[in-house]
Order: C-alpha cells, then structure tokens, then sequence
C-alpha cells in the first residue's frame, strides 16, 4: 500500500489549504503594524522582523494541520530535515520585509506547492489591499477570483518593468545597477517595489509588462512564476533557458517582450 504521503491531494485541497494559510498569516502581519514588531538585522541592510516568523509559523501550522507528510522550505525556518515527500510547500512569510518595517504598503504572503518538483499551485495575497492572486496549473491565474492576464504590449517604448536588488548590492559588481541603468534608458517607466512576489503577480496582471532579477531565492518566486505562468506569461533565466526557482536569475515578462529583455541582459556588460 502506498504511504499517505504517494496519495494524490486535488489540487483544490492545495489550493484551500495555502489560501487559508496565506490569509491568515497577512492578518497577522497587519495585527502586527497595530501591535508592533522587533526588528533584527541578519545582515547589515537585510532585516527580520518578528512579524516574519509569527506568519511563517502560522502558515506551517496550517499546512502540517492538513498535509503533515509534505515537506516545507520556509525563508525563515530553512529546509530543515523532513522525510523525502513528492510535495514540498515553498514559503515567504512576508515578501518585503524593508517596507513593512518602514509602513511602505508594498509586502505580500507568498505560498507556492511543487509536487515531483513542478510548480503547481501559487498563491499570493497582499494584506494591504486585500489583493489574493491564485493559480493552479493548467486552470488559469484570478486576482479576488477573477481571470488574469499579461498585457499585450510589445516594445519596450511602451512598456513599465519592474526590478528588484538583493541584500549584497554593496558587496559585489554583479548587483544588477548594470541592468537597471540599461533598461532605464530603453523603456517607458522602470520601477523597484521591494517585493518580488507581488512584482511576479504585477507582470501576471497586466500592471507590468515584464521583471527581472540577478538574485532571487526559491521562496521569492515559487507561487508568482506558477501565477505568471498561468496567466500567459513566459519565466526564463537570462540566457532564454528553463527557468528553475532554485537558480537564482529570473527573467518574467508579458511573452512578446521576453526577447527584447534578454538581448539587454545579455549585452557585453563592460561596453
Ligand atoms: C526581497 C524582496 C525584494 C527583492 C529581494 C528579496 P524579502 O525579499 O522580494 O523585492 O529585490 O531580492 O530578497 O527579504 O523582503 O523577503
Ligand atoms: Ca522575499
Ligand atoms: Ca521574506
């Protein structure tokens, strides 16, 4: 007999499960801008919050409450030894953090399943706005229930991207102000919100046009790329190949832009 781990969930269980966990975390998030919150520096400009690891916990609580087989690789937490599961829940508490902590309302719960390690459920929910992007392989992307899809737009005169900068911007040459410089003299608006899963979620909308980073973490991307995906939208690293979220680069855009993106990101960055 196979263990309940082999068992097959429908994809609506997942969904309901990371649902529930997702909204639950952001009201504790938004209970924690009344209450208060500590701040702990893990690098110099890369905080933690007690309000990270409150949410991270709940939405573990919930997922073990309904799948206790499943393995979890959460931001805070790590991937801590678990019993090998074809599921594994991939978790940012608070997708973010520097808004939070300054009252900026850009900041997201961020829950993405993978079964056999394929993307298969995303979910994305931003307290601040009461904004829940979802999506299940194969069934299309919603905001609030409601279908998403990327924007048609196709130069990028006309088109608004988004990017984001990792915690060792001052450590190292490779901290994407290369990119960003580039791309800002091509487009018609750049931006950087400070949280990539909402970015993703953005692209998927129709709100931007396309996103890339040079450093991105699993938990970061693994519900916005199934979300983007599946609201029409292409995920590739910057070299045009199969995107994986356990590599860092993440190219994300509309479709019709993705070729444009790339031939900057690929240019010679020392011309
Ligand atoms: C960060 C945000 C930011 C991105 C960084 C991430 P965190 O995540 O997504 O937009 O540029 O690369 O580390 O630390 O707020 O969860
Ligand atoms: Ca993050
Ligand atoms: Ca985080």
């Amino acid at each position: 007999m196979s263990p309940p781990d082999d068992q097959t969930p429908p994809l609506e269980a997942l969904i309901s499960v990371a649902i529930d966990a997702a909204r639950q975390a952001g009201a504790i998030l938004v209970e924690c801008t009344r209450t208060g919150f500590c701040v702990e520096h893990k690098q110099i400009i890369n905080l933690v919050t007690g309000a990270d690891r409150e949410a991270e916990q709940r939405i573990i609580d919930v997922i073990h409450k309904a799948f206790p087989t499943h393995r979890v690789l959460a931001e805070e937490r790590g991937l801590t030894k678990q019993p090998a599961s074809r599921y594994q829940w991939v978790i940012d508490p608070l997708d973010g953090t520097t808004n939070f902590v300054h009252s900026f309302p850009a900041y997201c719960v961020s829950i993405g399943v993978e079964c056999d390690g394929r993307g298969i459920i995303g979910v994305v929910y931003d307290p601040t706005r009461d904004e829940l992007f979802t999506a299940q392989i194969g069934h299309g992307a919603f905001l609030n229930g409601v279908p998403i899809s990327v924007s048609p737009t196709d130069h990028l005169d006309l088109a608004l991207l988004v990017t984001g900068f990792a915690y060792d911007i001052r450590e190292t040459p490779n901290n994407n102000l290369n990119h960003f410089a580039r791309f800002a003299l091509k487009v018609q608006g750049l931006r950087r919100t400070g949280t990539a899963a909402l970015d993703l979620c953005y692209v998927a909308a129709g709100r931007f046009d396309g996103f890339w980073e040079v450093k991105l973490n699993p938990w970061d991307m693994a519900a916005g790329v199934v979300i983007l995906r599946e609201a029409g939208g292409r995920v590739t690293d910057f070299a045009g190949h199969t995107h994986s979220i356990y590599e860092q680069e993440l190219v994300a855009s509309n479709g019709p832009l993705h070729q444009a993106m790339l031939d900057i990101l690929q240019e010679d960055i020392t011309s």
